[in-house]
């Protein structure tokens, strides 16, 4: 039987986190060590790669151009075990309800479980169930990738549209883009999120009816975005199929934990494939919400996908602190965001196929770190999850690397790059590898004032032209980066990628004392757009929101209605 949460808690020792012996002896640490460079740390300790560094599985994580020391990290690994890290990693690997404000389990590593050991929640053994699940999405993949499924009119699909919104687009949309290579070639894949009806619209002109297969992904089958493109793209449909509501069957699959929900839109359960409450929306490309990667890459690469994962599952679950890679990033990620006070942390994809990495992290994290509350109700008075950010390099060189660089905020940045890419290593990889190098370089070393005063004496300048511009020539260095190396982006990359970002958002919230599955900041803004919304339709001018927003709503009234 589960414990209910008050005894997990007790359990846990939830103490305050600033008041911690661990915590205060990590201010000091960082007193002490603020004129410390990270240049220093490497001439200190001629093995320091090896000792900041690690593989899993394809992954190679360097994380030695972090401005800590191995007492800091022992510092950092002590705060981790007083928040009972490893007791609370067990216990969301067991199915424990860890969500306590959802009361639910949080298994989506059950999802990529590839050993033949059960994992249990409630009772039962969730696997048969995951498995059931996949050999439908094998066998629905299989048909229509191979062009047996035919549309009402009997054409074979040549465009497979996703419509959902936050966990059921961000992660689909961001895998299908990574793995491009591996698509197959005569399917091509659209991702509609947004309400905007531009994006619906832009989408559906470029296509076939007969030709379309519609995914409606929707954990819940209530989010409004979702329903609203879903009934849009229904109606298109039928209205190319002489409103024969038996197209639907042919053209429109679902991915949900609501089945009644599916069936009132008028989906064929049979077209449904089911996931559970215990997976999070964010955290649920590996369930059948994954069915566009399926369709787009097939499901041997999907499983191959989830062997990365589970790697990495693995090496977060065993895995010593000191080597357990998830942990190490969470705990530097600690150090700059409540010591060095980093209100930021940047995601760069050397990779063009990466490009939608940062959009995605940025929902895990920022939607799972997002708060402010710990798991004992009071308000936290050290800072939580960072704002998650982030564009591809080299494209981010030509843009905002000069904040990083030499702005007045320290932006911790993890650099991503495949040793080889798909096209080859010619000569654009050695250029874009080289970039990658030489800006972790760059942000490490930085250029002091004799470096700079000498390269600029060489140059033939003047004292003058010499005084003028030596200090905006020099850089710091000390911005921190961990560079995260592949060989290929393949799919078993790709899952250990995910894998790690998702464990190490879990670690900072447990040290963060926060529960990082819900989301009930997103609530708000949907029930005041839903008062709003009729609000228009009723199209009477309001008063009663306050000034600026009446204002914006009347505005929008007169320029509807022209009032
Ligand atoms: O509004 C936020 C959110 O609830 C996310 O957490 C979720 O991924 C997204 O909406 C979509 O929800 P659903 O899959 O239920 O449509």
């Amino acid at each position: 039987m589960h414990k209910i949460k008050h005894e997990i808690e007790v359990e846990m020792g939830m103490t305050t986190l600033t008041k911690l012996p661990q915590w205060v002896a990590l201010q000091a640490e960082y007193k002490n060590c603020a004129q410390q460079s990270t240049r220093s740390l490497f001439r200190n300790d001629n093995k320091r790669l090896t000792h900041f560094s690690g593989a899993v599985g394809e992954l190679f994580i360097d994380y030695s151009k972090n401005g800590v020391s191995e007492h800091t990290v022992e510092l950092l690994l002590q705060l981790a075990r007083a928040r009972n890290l490893e007791q609370w990693r067990d216990r969301m690997f067991e199915g424990y309800p860890i969500n306590f404000t959802e009361n639910r389990a949080v298994l989506h590593t059950a999802l990529r479980n590839r050993s033949d050991n059960p994992v249990m929640y409630q009772g039962k053994d969730v696997m048969p169930e995951i498995h059931a699940v996949n050999r439908r999405i094998r066998e629905f993949s299989d048909k229509v990738r191979s062009g047996e499924w035919k549309g009402f009119h009997g054409e074979t699909i040549t465009d497979v549209v996703n419509i959902g919104i936050g966990g059921s687009d961000l992660g689909p949309r961001m895998a299908v883009q990574a793995l491009e290579p591996y698509v197959k070639e005569n399917l091509k894949f659209h991702f509609v999120a947004n309400i905007d009806c531009s994006e619906v619209g832009h989408t559906l002109r470029q296509l076939d009816p007969h030709r379309t297969l519609f995914i409606v992904e929707s954990k819940t089958f209530t989010t409004q975005e979702t329903l609203a493109n879903a009934t849009t793209a229904r109606d298109w449909l039928l209205q190319h199929s002489n409103n024969d509501k038996a197209a639907i069957a042919k053209h429109f699959v679902a991915v949900s934990t609501n089945k009644k929900a599916v069936e009132e839109f008028g989906i064929d359960p049979d077209n449904m494939f089911e996931f559970w409450d215990w997976v999070g929306g964010r955290y649920s490309l590996w369930s059948a919400i994954g069915l566009p990667i399926v369709l787009a890459v097939g499901m041997d690469n999907f499983e191959e996908m989830l062997d990365g994962a589970w790697d990495m599952d693995q090496h977060f679950r065993t895995a010593p602190l000191r080597n357990n890679i998830p942990v190490m990033l969470a705990m530097i990620g600690v150090w700059y965001i409540n010591f060095h006070d980093a209100r930021t942390h940047a995601i760069v994809p050397y990779d063009y196929y990466m490009r939608d990495l940062p959009h995605y992290l940025q929902q895990a994290d920022m939607e799972s770190n997002g708060k402010r509350i710990t798991r004992d109700g009071e308000e936290v008075d050290y800072s939580t999850g960072p704002v998650i950010w982030g564009e591809t390099g080299v494209n981010g060189q030509h843009a905002y690397f000069q904040l990083i660089h030499q702005g007045t905020q320290i932006v911790p940045a993890d650099f991503i790059i495949p040793v080889h890419s798909h096209y080859g290593t010619g000569k654009h990889h050695d250029i874009l590898i080289a970039n990658f190098i030489a800006q972790t370089e760059a942000l490490l070393k930085g250029r002091n004032k004799q470096e700079v005063e000498d390269e600029m004496r060489a140059q033939g300048l003047t004292d003058t032209q010499i005084n003028k511009l030596l200090p905006h020539r020099v850089f710091e260095g000390n911005r921190p980066t961990t560079s995260i190396v592949m060989d290929r982006l393949t799919p078993h990359a790709l899952g250990s990628l995910i894998a790690m970002y998702e464990h190490k958002i879990f670690v900072q919230g447990v040290i963060w004392g926060i529960n990082s599955f819900d989301q009930w900041g997103v609530e708000l803004g949907k029930v005041l757009a839903k008062r709003i919304q009729g609000e228009i339709a009723d199209g009477e001018l309001v008063n009663g929101h306050g000034q600026s927003t009446d204002n914006l709503i009347n505005r929008y009234l007169k320029y509807k209605f022209e009032k």
